[in-house]
């Protein structure tokens, strides 16, 4: 795809459960260039073409995670795909695959962020003495840093849930992105919340329900490999805590 203007075919999920209608497919004809995004094809509907189409963005610099979508089968941010990096000429978008649907291409976080929730995604302490010091600080090693930081990039832009096989056919599993965070806590050395933390996953839809199918750390826009966090997380509630 040159710089110069080209058409896209958008085959375009719609969809209004608060009406009783039924999914269906709008085709949109869009003109591209070679840096257009997903997003800013779906904005050129939206402003020209059928306002009425339902989108979720914000920072435009898959930054904020509110732009995750199915694009031709896939979970992506719609900011951070280009139009020519699908060399397609018709691009498919759903909703996320493993959530609801609020409308069209907005899914329902709602459960999704309730299990990121019940992680406890914060410093659990028995010890506050810093915490309750304005002027001190946690001090932390770069190799105590390193245990953790990439897990500590996630931005909850649900890509991973969407790609996840075991979160489509078990409900009560946290998912990858919550598991990815508990470890995240779990890990840090500041943190104190030790067994509390592996007893949240440790029944049957727990971190044992994974089958390692590797998916979500494929998927992830940021960098961080949930894969890795919930192996680490299952040898932590087989053999204990390790040190090294
Ligand atoms: S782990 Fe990656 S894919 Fe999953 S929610 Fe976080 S940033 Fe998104
Ligand atoms: S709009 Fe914020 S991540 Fe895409």
């Amino acid at each position: 795809m040159s710089g110069k203007l080209q058409e896209v075919r958008l085959r375009v999920y719609r969809y209004d459960p608060s009406n009783g209608g039924r999914p269906r497919y709008d085709i949109f004809s869009v003109p591209v260039k070679k840096d257009t995004t997903v997003l800013s094809a779906l904005l050129y509907v939206k402003e020209k073409l059928d306002p009425t189409l339902s989108i979720r963005f914000s920072c435009r610099m898959a930054t904020c995670g509110s732009c995750g979508m199915m694009i031709n089968g896939l979970p992506r941010l719609a900011c951070y795909t280009l139009v020519s990096q699908l060399k397609s000429k018709t691009i498919t978008v759903q909703p996320l695959n493993n959530f609801p649907v609020v409308k069209d291409l907005v899914a329902d976080f709602t459960d999704f962020f309730g299990k990121h929730r019940a992680m406890k995604p914060y410093l659990l302490r028995i010890d506050t003495y810093e915490q309750e010091k304005s002027n001190i600080s946690y001090r932390q090693t770069d190799e105590e840093l390193l245990k953790y930081i990439q897990f500590a990039y996630c931005i909850r832009c649900g890509l991973c849930y969407a790609a996840c096989p075991v979160v489509a056919t078990d409900k009560r599993f946290p998912g990858p992105q919550a598991l990815s965070q508990l470890y995240r806590y779990y890990i840090d050395s500041r943190d104190e919340g030790g067994g509390e933390r592996l007893e949240v996953v440790s029944d049957s839809h727990g971190v044992l329900r994974c089958h390692f199918a590797g998916s979500c750390s494929q998927v992830c826009p940021k960098g961080v490999d949930p894969a890795l966090a919930i192996q680490l997380l299952r040898r932590e509630l087989l053999f204990g805590r390790r040190t090294g």
